[in-house]
C-alpha cells in the first residue's frame, strides 16, 4: 500500500503542531536520547520536563559520567520518577557501554531496559534511521488508522512497519507520537485535525480501538513499618533486590510488635499492586534493625515516593 499522502499530511503537521521545542529534540547526542526515552517509558512529558530531564542531564552530562558514578547517586537523581529499575539499568549500561553508547538497534535491544521501541527511537531521533517505534500514544493510532481492535504486540509491529514513512524516518515518528498524544485521544480523539483522517478506517467509530483493555484488579498487600526516632534521627533500612532495591525505606516488619501503637495508615499504588502501609510506633524497638539516619541527610539519598508520602504525613 502507498501512504505517501499520508506521509507527506503527516509531515506538514508535524511542521506546524509539532512540540519541536522538546530538549531530547534539539540534539542528536545519543546518550541525551536515550536518557530522555528512558524516562519517557513510564513518565509523562510534562513531569519528565518540569522536574526531571534537565537536573539529571545537568548532574551526568555523558554517559561516562553515569560509568563512574554510584548506583546511589544514580538513585537519588532518579527519586520522584519511580520504578526505579531504569536507574539501575543505566547503570548497567554506562557499565559496559560508556563511554559511547550503540546507535545501532540490534546492540541498543541487547543493553537492560532497552526493548525494540526504546531501540528504534535512539536510532531513529539520533541517526535517523528509518525504524518504527511504537509507544503507547503511537499504538492507539495504529489500532485506529488500521481498525485494529485487537491488543496484540506483534501484529501492531506489522502494522507500525507497514505505514512508517522511511524517507522522513524522524519526523513520521516524533509525528506519531505527538499525533498520539495531541490528536488521537484516548476519550476524545480530533478527528477534525489529524492529518491521517482521510485514510483512517476507525474514523466512524474511534472508540472501538483498540478494545478496551481487561481491568487489572490491584491485589492488597498490607505492610507494616515501625517508625522509631530517637534523638532527631530515625531508624531507616537500606531495601535490598531489585523491587526499589537500594532505596531506603522505614524498617518493615511482619506484624507490628506487641504494645505497637498504630499512627497512620498510607495508601500507595504501584505498577501491580496496592500497598497499604500501617506504620507503628511502639515501646519495644531495641530488636530492630536499621541504621540512624539524622533527619538532614533524608535530602542526600534516595527513598520511595512511599516513604515521601510517610514523612509528609507525620511531619502535619
Ligand atoms: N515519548 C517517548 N519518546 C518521546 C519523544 N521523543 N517525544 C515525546 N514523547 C515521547
Amino acid at each position: 500500500m502507498n501512504y505517501s499522502d499520508i506521509h507527506a499530511a503527516i509531515g506538514k503537521w508535524y511542521g506546524i503542531h509539532g512540540r519541536h521545542d522538546l530538549p531530547w529534540r534539539q540534539t542528536d547526542d545519543p546518550y541525551l536520547i536515550y536518557i530522555s526515552e528512558m524516562m519517557l517509558q513510564q513518565t509523562q512529558v510534562k513531569t519528565v520536563l518540569k522536574r526531571f530531564f534537565f537536573p539529571f542531564i545537568e548532574r551526568f552530562p555523558t554517559l561516562q559520567s553515569i560509568k563512574e558514578a554510584s548506583v546511589d547517586d544514580l538513585l537519588l537523581a532518579w527519586q520522584g520518577l519511580g520504578y526505579y529499575r531504569r536507574a539501575r539499568y543505566i547503570h548497567q549500561t554506562a557499565q559496559v557501554s560508556a563511554p559511547r553508547l550503540p546507535t545501532d538497534p540490534a546492540e541498543l535491544v541487547k543493553l537492560p531496559g532497552i526493548g525494540k521501541s526504546t531501540a528504534h527511537a535512539i536510532a531513529a531521533f539520533s541517526t535517523h534511521l528509518p525504524v518504527a517505534v511504537l509507544d503507547a500514544n503511537v499504538k492507539r493510532v495504529l489500532h485506529r488508522f488500521f481498525a485494529e481492535k485487537e491488543r496484540k504486540e506483534k501484529r501492531l509491529w506489522t502494522l507500525a512497519e507497514k505505514l512508517l514513512d522511511c524517507e522522513n524516518p524522524y519526523i513520521y515518528n516524533q509525528a506519531m507520537m505527538d499525533i498520539g498524544a495531541t490528536v488521537c485521544l484516548p476519550k476524545a480523539p480530533r478527528c477534525d485535525l489529524c492529518p491521517l483522517a482521510s485514510r483512517c478506517l476507525g474514523r466512524e467509530k474511534p472508540l472501538h480501538y483498540p478494545q478496551p483493555a481487561r481491568k487489572k484488579t490491584r491485589p492488597l498487600h498490607h505492610q507494616a513499618y515501625l517508625w522509631i526516632e530517637k534523638e532527631g534521627k530515625i531508624l531507616m533500612r537500606k531495601r535490598e533486590g531489585d523491587m526499589l532495591g537500594g532505596l531506603w525505606e522505614l524498617p518493615s516488619v511482619e506484624s507490628p510488635p506487641p504494645k505497637s501503637e498504630k499512627i497512620a495508615e498510607i495508601v500507595h499504588d504501584y505498577s501491580h499492586f496496592r500497598r497499604i502501609a500501617e506504620i507503628y510506633i511502639s515501646a519495644d524497638t531495641e530488636q530492630i534493625e536499621g541504621e540512624w539516619l539524622d533527619y538532614g541527610e533524608l535530602e542526600n539519598i534516595a527513598i520511595s515516593s512511599l516513604e515521601r508520602k510517610i514523612f509528609k504525613k507525620l511531619k502535619q
